[in-house]
């Protein structure tokens, strides 16, 4: 496939907004789709009834990679506890041998899930951004709560996501729209949603309401794992989230997460998303450990990376087959 058909961005559609469900779970969901999921802590296969080719992809999240110079000095007061001031050289070597994974898999693309680097600097961003170039391998990128953040600056978490990604991180999205995208590749929809601060907003979850009304099958990356039974704060739209559970904020120097808990936008969300009839998986990374869960009401099934800092992966491959 020819780079440039590979990177052909869809239109962001809107619809208006449907009537809103009353709680987490039990979303209506259509029985309809019964492809197999087949997982471990590094590789999922699915199995798709009527897809006409197969589709591969190397998930990395979570490389954590800091790697500054001389022109990155004046931001050490913001990057000194993420490891401002020095370069993380195995971690850029794990990153090198997951490019060098991705290309002995021939896989399609890249997903590259968050945190990859652990601080926004112009060091960091051009590093990893070049090694992805060389690789000659599209990739999609969300961002991660690490990837925006300079520790200690002041601004609230959307402000200062908006800031670095117009500012620093800009070229890994090549031309994509940072919040919200969605790309074909032969046949399945890739969707990217940056819920780096742990909430949707509303033109996110229209974007992803179109989305989910294409005929495509879907695959949703994401940085934070959406809600689901068994997951812990650390999840979006976990009904429990608020300033009050939010254990990292003194540490981190940011805000801490809002004394009401996460909006409507994104409790809604988390419901869309596993009530979506063709969703082949979500991809998520973020709590550096490695699992897949599924949501037994409907048809969701969630993945996690483990951590690309000590070299964890997941190789995901759909692929057809014939029911019986
Ligand atoms: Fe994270």
């Amino acid at each position: 496939m020819k780079r440039r058909e590979f990177f052909k961005w869809s239109v962001i559609g809107l619809s208006t907004m449907a009537a809103s469900f009353p709680a987490y779970a039990n979303a209506e969901t259509k029985k309809t789709w019964n492809c197999i999921n087949n997982s471990n802590d590094t590789e999922t296969i699915i199995f798709v009834p009527d897809l006409k080719e197969s589709v591969s992809f190397l998930q990395i999240s979570d490389s954590h990679i800091s790697c500054d110079d001389e022109s990155d000095t004046e931001y050490l007061p913001y990057s000194k506890r993420m490891g401002g001031g020095s370069v993380t050289k195995n971690r850029l070597d794990f990153f090198d041998k997951l490019l060098e994974k991705a290309k002995e898999k021939k896989v399609d693309f890249i997903a590259l899930t968050g945190d990859i680097i652990n601080y926004p600097s112009a060091t960091a961003v051009k590093t990893v951004s070049d090694r992805l170039k060389q690789s000659g391998i599209p990739f999609l990128y969300t961002a991660g709560n690490h990837d925006w953040h300079y520790e200690g600056m002041e601004g609230t978490e959307e402000e200062l996501r908006k800031k670095w990604i117009e500012k620093r991180l800009k070229p890994l999205y090549q031309g994509a729209n940072p919040m919200c995208s969605s790309i074909q590749v032969k046949g399945i929809n890739i969707v990217c949603i940056d819920n780096s601060t742990y909430q949707i907003d509303e033109h996110q979850l229209e974007f992803y309401k179109t989305q989910r009304s294409q005929p495509e099958p879907i695959v949703l990356l994401m940085h934070i794992p959406l809600y689901m039974f068994s997951l812990d704060i650390f999840s979006c739209g976990h009904p429990d989230w608020n300033e009050k559970t939010d254990p990292y904020y003194k540490i981190e120097r940011r805000l801490p997460w809002p004394k009401e808990g996460c909006s409507d936008t994104t409790k809604q969300f988390v419901r869309e998303v596993w009530a979506t009839p063709k969703l082949l998986g979500v991809f998520a990374g973020h709590t550096h450990q490695a699992r897949t869960i599924s949501v037994s009401s409907t048809n969701g099934i969630q993945h996690i990376a483990g951590p690309a800092l000590n070299g964890q992966y997941r190789l995901i491959q759909i692929r057809h087959y014939k029911p019986q």
